[in-house]
């Protein structure tokens, strides 16, 4: 109680004196009027737009701005742009409604040289929904392979009805109108899924995606994506691997990137190393994830067979994230001991020798016999 008191009599005069000053002459600004959020059907691609506020509509002496918030119902950040226009668009995931805001300021001298906000003016969006959400597709998946052709799978709804037809369309700017798949995958006489080709334009672009699709007479509940095909790269397996051992049992490792429409330069490489005696299902341990394409290993460590692998991923200079390609595989036999080696080649080298001279030598006693016994003269009947 003491406190609060002693609170309010120290800290109001502050307030005041503070305050004074501006709150007697407030300049004030009207917010924008009319925002609306327009669905130009491109799969999530939304414009948010709005007229000018009432009191300015007639001056022109005092240059505003807009701040624009807008984001998906459920995201915990706001979107932020600053714009003197009267139109802003962006892509959003349609699944969820859509909510914006805007409010006018006024800077420089219009605003007595601080800054002058207006209220804000609010605007929602929601796709009207249609169909059961179990007739939805599930495990939406896909994959950019080799920079070169996008595979999008589905499963079909966990309800949907026994005719149910899917069908993916898409768009991306630059694209002119949405476009359907030309390609689909089919499992059982269902459509499963989709390969696209030609997106070299639309690799650092937001690609919108629905699936949608109907049941006579019923529709199916449409699904949206936005992918990024640029983080959903998976490469090819790196290519001529090669292994060759150093006189001090250095394993050197060197690869080449794949051939194809992958940049050389947007790969890393991650290498692992198994020594086994024998074991066929010996640990792989990782070595290194670089991006050169040569990789040295200390030591061969006597293990007798070594089997390296190599695969490849799209570097943080390309993308986000990528996907592994699959591996590259080459083993070889670690000689054991130099001397033994060679004694034991040498061993095989003359036995080898040592069995031809035999069958030379025996095929040649046995022409001579032959040769003598048909030299014999005939001995009648
Ligand atoms: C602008 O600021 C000055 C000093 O801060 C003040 O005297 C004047 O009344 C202000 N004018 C308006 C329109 O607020
Ligand atoms: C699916 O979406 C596309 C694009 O919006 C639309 O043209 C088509 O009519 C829709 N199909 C169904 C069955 O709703
Ligand atoms: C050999 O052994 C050393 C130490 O035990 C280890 O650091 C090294 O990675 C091994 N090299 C190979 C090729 O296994």
């Amino acid at each position: 109680m003491e406190m609060g008191v002693w609170w309010i009599a120290v800290v109001s005069p502050l307030l005041l004196w503070c305050c004074e000053g501006s709150s007697a002459h407030q300049l004030s600004v009207d917010p924008p009027q009319d925002l609306q959020i327009v669905d130009p059907g491109l799969l999530g691609h939304l414009y948010m737009q709005w007229k000018p506020p009432l009191s300015l509509e007639a001056s022109h002496q005092c240059p505003v701005t807009y701040k624009l918030k807008y984001r998906n119902a459920g995201d915990t950040d706001w979107k932020v742009i600053f714009t003197k226009k009267l139109k802003y668009g962006d892509n959003f995931d349609l699944n969820r409604p859509v909510e914006a805001k805007v409010q006018t300021l006024l800077e420089g001298p219009c605003a007595n040289g601080s800054e002058v906000q207006s209220e804000w003016t609010h605007a929602s969006f929601q796709l009207p929904l249609q169909g059961a959400l179990e007739s939805r597709i599930q495990d939406f998946r896909c994959v950019y392979y080799n920079w070169e052709h996008l595979r999008c799978t589905w499963q079909p709804g966990r309800q949907a009805p026994p005719g149910a037809r899917y069908e993916l369309y898409y768009w991306y700017a630059g694209l002119g109108d949405l476009a359907q798949c030309a390609d689909y995958i089919w499992t059982r006489g269902k459509t499963t899924g989709c390969q696209l080709l030609n997106l070299r334009q639309a690799e650092y672009l937001d690609i919108n995606i629905c699936v949608n699709g109907s049941a006579e007479p019923a529709q199916l509940q449409p699904s949206y994506f936005i992918l990024q095909i640029k983080n959903l790269v998976k490469p090819p397996p790196p290519e001529r691997l090669a292994l060759s051992m150093s006189a001090s049992k250095e394993i050197h490792v060197q690869w080449s990137s794949p051939e194809g429409g992958t940049p050389a330069e947007c790969l890393e490489y991650e290498v692992q190393l198994q020594g086994s005696d024998g074991h066929a299902d010996a640990a792989w341990s990782s070595a290194s994830t670089q991006l050169e394409t040569a990789f040295v290993f200390s030591q061969a460590n006597g293990t007798r067979l070594s089997c390296v692998r190599v695969r490849g991923r799209t570097n943080i200079f390309c993308a986000d994230q990528g996907f592994w390609s699959d591996w590259t595989q080459e083993c070889f036999y670690v000689p054991r001991e130099d001397g033994k080696q060679l004694f034991i080649l040498v061993a095989v080298v003359l036995s080898f020798f040592s069995v031809i001279l035999v069958i030379v030598f025996a095929v040649h006693r046995k022409k001579r016999a032959l040769a003598a016994k048909k030299l014999q003269p005939p001995t009648g009947c």
